[in-house]
């Protein structure tokens, strides 16, 4: 058999996850996500800079790394559909993973507060999409109570083997920097991430100072309670009562680290400075991270990753509301040049 260069997680990191050699393994061959140099980033605030483009997982979203252990471990129970509520990309990670399991997919969105990329997506991919009239926090409720009543699994970060899989990005990292990081800039929503990224740190002994950004109209952890109606450019992390408010907390405590808030217009700021300065693409939630580093300093770190979790075109609407747009041009050379030189 032809040998895998690249083999989805559960295969490169079995011996951290748990699954058994013959166990179901549903993949899109996930992971494996460039880290590139952010050499402007880098310049501006005065320590070395990496970008983990998560975007460049197989649904766009480092959403990806958890729904291959989640949907994994579900077909090794015999379950038959999953569920989850989503603010888009576990939506469309959930709806592609169950189409390659052949298990029905259902996800509840909130109603016009997902990017079109993301919506795209979860239908095409043939899950059930079901739009709600109340935000994530409202969706969380709601599938918890089907999932404890009906016989479909739920997969939002609160089922434990998404933190399995996603903790694979910390084990990537500490591959691709040669284990010397001072610092992570993570955005975070409903806070399986960086509770994920901490749980792989610390299986592996190291513990750069874990630093949380939140957009500043969806900031519990900054505030310390819940926001009943989140609002952020960034609809993403557009999340009140993260499940894994706890988890969070401590992962920025036991580091050293903090949660700080970014506004809108510092994420699309960031958002902007690195498409058209590093060349990355990412979406506004992404930026969240990157917003936080350029507001908040380096604070003495030497080398710093930022995780940029989801792909730009996730969400096209946002991108053009930030820019002049195209050049209208008659086909003729003449006017062609004289537009653009
Ligand atoms: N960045 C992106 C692009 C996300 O989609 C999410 C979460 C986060 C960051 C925050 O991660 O929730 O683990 O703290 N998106 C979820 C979803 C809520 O439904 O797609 P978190």
């Amino acid at each position: 058999m032809l040998r895998r260069p690249m083999p989805g997680l559960i295969e490169r990191y079995r011996q951290y996850l748990p699954f058994a050699e013959g166990d179901p393994v549903v993949s899109l061959e996930e992971g494996g996500t460039p880290l590139v140099p952010a050499p402007r980033l880098s310049a501006r605030v005065g320590a070395e800079v990496f970008l983990k483009l998560e975007g460049a997982n197989p649904t766009g979203s480092f959403k990806d790394r958890g729904m291959t252990t989640a949907v994994s471990a579900a077909l090794r129970e015999g379950a038959e559909a999953v569920i989850c509520a989503s603010t888009g990309n576990t939506a469309a990670s959930l709806a592609a993973y169950a189409a390659r399991a052949g298990i029905q997919g259902v996800v509840l969105v909130p109603e016009g507060k997902i990017a079109l990329g993301k919506l795209a997506q979860a239908l095409i991919y043939g899950a059930k999409v079901v739009s709600i009239n109340g935000n994530f926090d409202a969706g969380l409720r709601l599938v918890r109570a089907i999932a404890d009543e009906h016989p479909i699994s739920l997969v939002n970060s609160v089922n434990e083997f998404r933190i399995e899989g996603q903790k694979t990005a910390s084990f990537e990292l500490l591959e691709q920097m040669d284990g010397a990081i001072d610092a992570l800039c993570i955005p975070v929503g409903n806070a399986g991430n960086i509770t994920a990224y901490w749980r792989g740190f610390s299986e592996r002994g190291v513990h750069p100072r874990m630093r949380g950004f939140q957009a500043a109209g969806a900031a519990p952890l900054v505030s310390g309670k819940p926001v009943e109606n989140p609002e952020t450019v960034a609809s993403a992390i557009r999340i009140g009562n993260p499940a894994r408010w706890e988890q969070a907390m401590e992962a920025m405590t036991a580091s050293g680290g903090a949660v700080n808030a970014v506004t809108d217009e510092q994420i699309l700021d960031a958002y902007r400075f690195l498409a058209r300065e590093e060349g990355v693409f990412c979406e506004p939630a992404s930026a969240a991270s990157v917003a936080g580093l350029l507001a908040f300093g380096a604070g003495g770190a030497e080398r710093i990753a930022c995780v940029l979790t989801g792909n730009g075109l996730k969400d096209p609407d946002t991108a053009l509301s930030q820019v002049d747009g195209v050049i209208a041009c008659d086909a003729e050379l003449e006017a062609i040049v004289s537009a653009v030189l």
